[in-house]
């Protein structure tokens, strides 16, 4: 959601650079973009709407390969933004940067300004002028007022004290050559090279040119300026220093390869992400259980899917542990404040670590003395960096907006953890081990090509609804989020006990129905329901280790007990897939979503 990527250094034309930087943000989704440069003592600034993919040089005044700046500058400064609008409609004036009136000061900014129209009216008053509908906007301007008396840095430093609200800045003036870039809640990454350095909302972005980072806290303010870079936290108001620190995510392992998507890339991996989940140093995991076992509540949140994921861990915690615990989005989290106390334990899932919602209920327990657990993709992300444990998922970068590895990997790591608490870590690696081998039937083109062979008889419909009980309840949730999200068909999951209280009035002739069946207590019932559904007139898909009178539709899966979850729901990662290509969606980055929700 929204990208920053700022360089300073000494590579010349600093202003394709930032471009291409932006282009490898583009799976966090954006509807406009905009770049910064400094040429001389001016800088220049040009705003787009639409994809950095679909800019044509061509007819355009704007062609970064011809921008002069390497020659009349030593030391290139640029900063570019892609906007996933929030304040204002989708259009050239409201994309960033932003900047006052003869822009000495522009910016890029990430993250709500929540007291910006305070702020506003207060500037307004003192004489500002602007021109976008903008939270951002007033960001520019409260630092141009502060810098009539004090230096740029200072001035910034200044605004921050009275912003309100969780954002990730980086702002540059017409003075000299200074980049300042400061966050509160939203990631903010600086690569560091020779003398030159990258500021990005993720690392994909700059791991061309380095895997030398330093992750800024909240509070801080990096000022980098001809080569040196300083760092201040304005809580301590003092100057901090900083660990640069290595990353071993190669650049390969982010790019397409062979496939049309990252999508389908991602879905192919899941053999090998799940496996670097499962083989891991097991001691977290079992430290982590005994923390969990001794708690005096149990609390699992997260939101969209990494939400369904904590749902199935709390079947998973009830049945294979026998322990209580309480599922709430991170949205929803806020109500159970009152119930949260020092022997409370929370348990975050996440692919980004950077959800906002995720991230308030995280503070929230924080603030009330509870233990904090975090099942998170990114390592360092603001997640694992407020928790008191982490448990990296292993599943590589996820790229793609619609998560698929990421999913598997945490359920895995959640199946781990539910068998260490009941004393059985060893039974719960060998249970995935055994599934991730039987992935490989899955995984393949063969297997492709039988579900492409539903997704074309479906392709043209207007809803469909997966039925799942127990675990695979969940994993209907999941299964609709999936289809709604890349082939934009209305789909709904439900518990399959629950049909006859209501929504079996939906189904009519041919209306598509999967169901999720494995070999547990649940399978005789949710078959049933499926013969309820297909005597109305409903066409059942289903995924099952074996066929079945009531299946229209047979999608094999292995027969893995336990883990049915993570098997079950890669067919259906797989048929929304081919139904989003068929559809002629871009599965990769779809409509009005983002892949790392940084906003409340
Ligand atoms: C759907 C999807 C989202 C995320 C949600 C939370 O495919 O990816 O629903 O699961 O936005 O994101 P993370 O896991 O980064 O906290």
């Amino acid at each position: 959601m929204c990208g920053i990527f700022a360089y300073t250094g000494k590579k010349k034309n600093s202003a394709k650079l930032v471009i291409e930087g932006l282009k490898r943000l583009e799976y966090r989704g954006y509807d406009s973009w905009g770049i910064a440069y400094k040429s001389g003592k001016d800088i220049h600034i040009h705003k787009e709407v639409g994809k950095i993919g679909e800019f044509k040089i061509e007819g355009s005044k704007f062609d970064p390969s011809n921008i002069a700046i390497g020659e009349t500058q030593d030391t290139q400064v640029a900063i570019g933004h892609s906007r996933w609008a929030t304040h204002g409609g989708v259009n050239e004036k409201n994309a960033h940067p932003h900047f006052t009136e003869d822009k000495d000061i522009v910016l890029v900014h990430n993250g709500i300004l929540e007291n910006y129209k305070e702020l506003k009216t207060y500037l307004q008053k003192r004489g500002h002028k602007f021109i976008s509908k903008t939270d951002t906007e007033v960001i520019a301007h409260l630092i141009e007022e502060h810098a009539q008396n004090h230096n740029f840095e200072e001035a910034a430093r200044l605004a921050m004290q009275e912003m309100e609200g969780r954002y990730a800045i980086v702002v540059i003036n017409k003075q000299n050559n200074q980049i300042v870039a400061a966050r509160k809640g939203s990631p903010l990454i600086i690569g560091v090279g020779e003398k030159e350095f990258y500021i990005a909302s993720d690392i994909p972005a700059f791991l061309p040119y380095t895997n030398k980072v330093i992750y800024l806290d909240d509070y801080q303010i990096a000022n980098i300026n001809e080569g040196k870079i300083k760092f201040y936290d304005t809580q301590k108001r003092e100057e901090v220093e900083k660990r640069i620190i290595e990353i071993d995510w190669d650049e390969e392992s982010a790019e397409k390869g062979e496939f049309p998507h990252f999508m389908i890339k991602e879905i192919m991996e899941q053999k090998d992400s799940l496996s670097r989940a499962i083989n891991q140093d097991p001691s977290i995991i079992e430290k982590v259980a005994k923390e969990i076992r001794s708690a005096g509540s149990i609390y699992l949140t997260g939101c969209g899917t990494a939400g369904k994921v904590a749902m199935v861990a709390q079947y998973l915690f009830g049945e294979v542990s026998k322990l209580q615990s309480h599922f709430y989005f991170g949205s929803e989290f806020l109500s159970q404040a009152g119930f949260l106390n020092k022997k409370s334990i929370v348990i975050a899932i996440s692919q980004s670590g950077e959800t906002a919602d995720t991230m308030e209920a995280l503070e929230m327990a924080k603030e009330k003395g509870a233990k904090i657990v975090s099942i998170v993709n990114v390592e360092n992300s603001s997640m694992a960096r407020i928790s008191d444990f982490v448990i990296p998922i292993k599943a590589g970068p996820e790229k793609a907006v619609a998560s698929t590895k990421a999913t598997s990997s945490q359920l895995a790591i959640l199946t781990l953890l539910a068998y260490a608490m009941d004393g059985g870590i060893i039974i719960g690696k060998q249970l995935l081990i055994n599934t991730t081998s039987q992935i490989n039937d899955m995984v393949n083109p063969r297997y492709e090509d039988h579900i492409m062979k539903i997704a074309k008889k479906i392709k043209d419909i207007e809803s469909m609804y997966i039925i799942g009980r127990g675990k695979n309840y969940p994993i209907a949730l999941e299964s609709a989020i999936k289809l709604q999200e890349v082939s934009y068909i209305h789909a709904e999951g439900f518990a399959g006990g629950e049909l006859k209280h209501g929504p079996i009035a939906l189904i009519s002739q041919g209306t598509p129905v999967i169901a999720l069946v494995s070999n547990d207590q649940h399978k005789k019932d949710i078959l049933s329901n499926s013969i309820e559904i297909k005597s109305r007139g409903g066409f059942i898909i289903g995924i099952a280790p074996e066929n079945d009178e009531a299946f229209d539709f047979w999608i094999r899966v292995p027969d893995t007990g336990e883990t049915s979850p993570i098997v079950n729901i890669i067919p259906v990662q797989i048929l929304a897939y081919q139904l989003a290509v068929l559809r002629k969606n871009n599965p990769d980055m779809p409509r009005n979503l983002a892949k790392s929700v940084t906003v409340k």
